[in-house]
């Protein structure tokens, strides 16, 4: 008696717990794959501030009135560019933005050995990760990457550089 009562109040325990394994296979099955996309995405972007940046070279500034760029690269960079040899993986090329004659942030791009398989192919730019940066040098997500790659995509026979013409011409 006591046994069949006993078994009896386990089986909508026994139901609920396979509906529990049930829903969390479902949940896992459908957002396990996208979570795990999105955190590859997050994590994807390897590029970074260049911690060097007090010994760039300023060496082009396109100036628009109230807005401006300012193009930065070391001198190695430079001289590489001016030999018209590929950059290296490891280069890292800084783009000071001002708006409203104020510095408001630094575009970054770095190329490093295969970073363009993290990054669909039709979106790929070469080797190149693309990232925004605050006036703190911290990464700031205003504008994303893709757009910056889609724009850049347009320069892909120039190694998707647009400035590669002021790195040769110019003079320290
Ligand atoms: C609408 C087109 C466009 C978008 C979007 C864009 N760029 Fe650019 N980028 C340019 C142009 C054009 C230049 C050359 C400087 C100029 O004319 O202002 C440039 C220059 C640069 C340079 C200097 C090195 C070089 O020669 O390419 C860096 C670094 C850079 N951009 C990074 C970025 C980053 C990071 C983003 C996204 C946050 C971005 N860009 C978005 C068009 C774009």
């Amino acid at each position: 008696m006591a046994d069949a009562r006993s078994k009896k109040s386990n089986e909508p325990f026994a139901a609920i717990l396979r509906l529990v394994v049930t829903v969390a296979a479902i949940v896992f099955s459908v957002f396990g794959p996208f979570s795990s996309s999105a955190m590859a995405q997050a994590t994807g972007n390897r590029a970074t501030f260049p911690k060097n940046f007090d010994g760039y070279v300023h060496y082009a500034t396109y100036d628009r009135g109230s807005s401006r760029e300012e193009a930065f690269a070391t001198r190695e960079t430079l001289e590489i560019a001016k030999s018209g040899r590929p950059l290296p993986p490891g280069t890292q090329l800084v783009l000071g933005i001002w708006a409203d004659y104020k510095l408001t942030g630094y575009f970054v791009m770095e190329k490093g050995v295969d970073w363009g398989l993290s990054i669909p192919e039709e979106q790929r730019t070469g080797d190149w990760h693309f990232q925004q940066f605050d006036t703190n040098m911290q990464v700031s997500r205003t504008a994303f990457a893709e757009r910056c790659q889609s724009c850049h995509g347009s320069q892909a026979d120039n190694d998707f550089m647009f400035t590669t013409d002021r790195m040769r011409a110019y003079v320290p």
